[in-house]
């Protein structure tokens, strides 16, 4: 897909088919994450890739507003070293991995992770070492649903020069 209808036409999916990602896509999309920018080029992330039903009915159990993580068939969950500016890093690979799966076809929602109080349980159920901030959880799959989102005017947002 065209890299501006992709970002122009991505929306958050919410709900799945129930129809299997293969591993080569999965690998793509995080293949994708590792080119996101990242001040001093530190790189700080590290990408979980959760296809387990019951693990990923525990990580949806934990959040709040992420319970549909459950029947997408894939969890991409983000950690990054707690360097400088982990979170704009973790922030800049989260994107790239939406807008890799869209271009794929797939659809997939943001979870919030970084301001959340579930941010280390998350962590500690999926091992990862302390040091590492929780970003965002991102479930993924084939989209069983095309939401329509109102977005601000180009208009209402641009300004030249100045405010
Ligand atoms: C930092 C961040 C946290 C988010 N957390 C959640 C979340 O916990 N649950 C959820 O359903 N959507 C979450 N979203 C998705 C937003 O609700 C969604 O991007 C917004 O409503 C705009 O819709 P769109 O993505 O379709 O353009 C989050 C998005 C961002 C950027």
């Amino acid at each position: 897909m065209e890299i501006l209808r992709v970002l122009k036409e991505r929306r958050s999916i919410r709900k799945y088919q129930k129809k299997e990602v293969s591993k080569n896509i999965i690998e793509d999309i995080i293949d994708c994450a590792r080119f996101a920018p990242t001040a001093i080029n530190i790189q700080p992330w590290e990408f979980i890739v959760i296809t387990d039903e019951e693990m990923r009915k525990k990580i949806a159990n934990i959040t709040d507003y992420g319970k549909f993580i459950k029947d997408a068939p894939v969890c991409v969950v983000v950690f990054c070293k707690e360097t400088k500016y982990y979170l704009e890093d973790g922030c800049a690979a989260t994107t790239y991995i939406l807008l890799a799966a869209k271009s794929y076809g797939l659809g997939s929602c943001w979870v919030a992770g970084d301001k959340k109080n579930y941010a280390e349980k998350i962590r500690e159920l999926l091992q990862v070492p302390q040091g590492y901030k929780l970003i965002s959880l991102i479930s993924i799959g084939y989209p069983d649903e095309e939401p329509k989102v109102k977005k601000r005017s180009l208009k209402e947002v641009l300004h030249w020069e100045r405010w």
